[in-house]
């Protein structure tokens, strides 16, 4: 049976590499029933609008210095994602704290990628933190977005190892290698159907 593809939407505010590895997984077939609808970000010189140019992917600059708060931010967020008739929300390098207006508004539907192997290392900067730690392992992890800060549900998580040749700069880039592989499966994984959240456990049929 055809189904029309799932409607995603990439936030970013910078680099956006993630957001180039979906892309480039959908060109070449990789994760179908899946079309990019937009770009979003909430820096106008984020390099990722470039990257969408390229691929004549619409970007939309939604700057949060013209909102006077987080949820009023997030309500013409949440308004935006609905004109588009978005059914998945990709945090990708999204540098900004989502608010309830948001996540109700997407329940199960927002995901976001983290460097480093969660629960171990939430927050800013977890590269360094896993390296100043002196972890032996760190990676990443793809997770649904709920109301707190990288505690949702688990979706795929990465391993890489941290070497003694290391510095936090080599064990970034190792990671961000990783991100790409990892978030893409998710994503193919959820355009699939193959996601169901049961509590805290993401369940991946075959
Ligand atoms: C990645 O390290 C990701 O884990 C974090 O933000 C970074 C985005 O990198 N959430 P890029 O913009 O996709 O290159």
């Amino acid at each position: 049976m055809e189904t029309s593809p799932l409607k995603l939407a990439v936030l970013v505010s910078g680099n956006g590499s993630n957001f180039q590895a979906i892309v480039d997984a959908i060109e070449a077939g990789r994760i179908i029933n899946a079309s990019i609808v937009c770009l979003i970000s909430n820096k106008v010189d984020a390099f990722a609008i470039e990257r969408a140019k390229k691929h004549n992917i619409s970007s939309i600059v939604l700057d949060h210095k013209g909102y006077p708060n987080r949820q009023a931010y997030d309500a013409a967020l949440v308004e935006l994602l609905r004109q588009h008739e978005i059914d998945l929300v990709i945090l990708a390098g999204f540098m900004r704290l989502l608010s309830p207006t948001m996540i109700d508004a997407f329940p199960n539907a927002i995901m976001n990628i983290h460097p480093a192997l969660l629960p171990a290392f939430p927050g800013l900067d977890a590269q360094q933190q896993a390296f100043d730690y002196g972890a032996r392992y760190t990676g990443c992890t793809v997770h649904f977005v709920d109301k707190g800060t990288d505690t949702g549900p688990i979706i795929l998580q990465s391993v890489v190892p941290i070497l003694g040749s290391d510095t936090v700069e080599s064990l970034t880039q190792r990671i961000h290698g990783e991100e790409h592989r990892t978030y893409v499966e998710a994503v193919r994984l959820f355009c699939a159907g193959r996601l169901k959240v049961e509590g805290r456990k993401v369940l991946i049929s075959e």
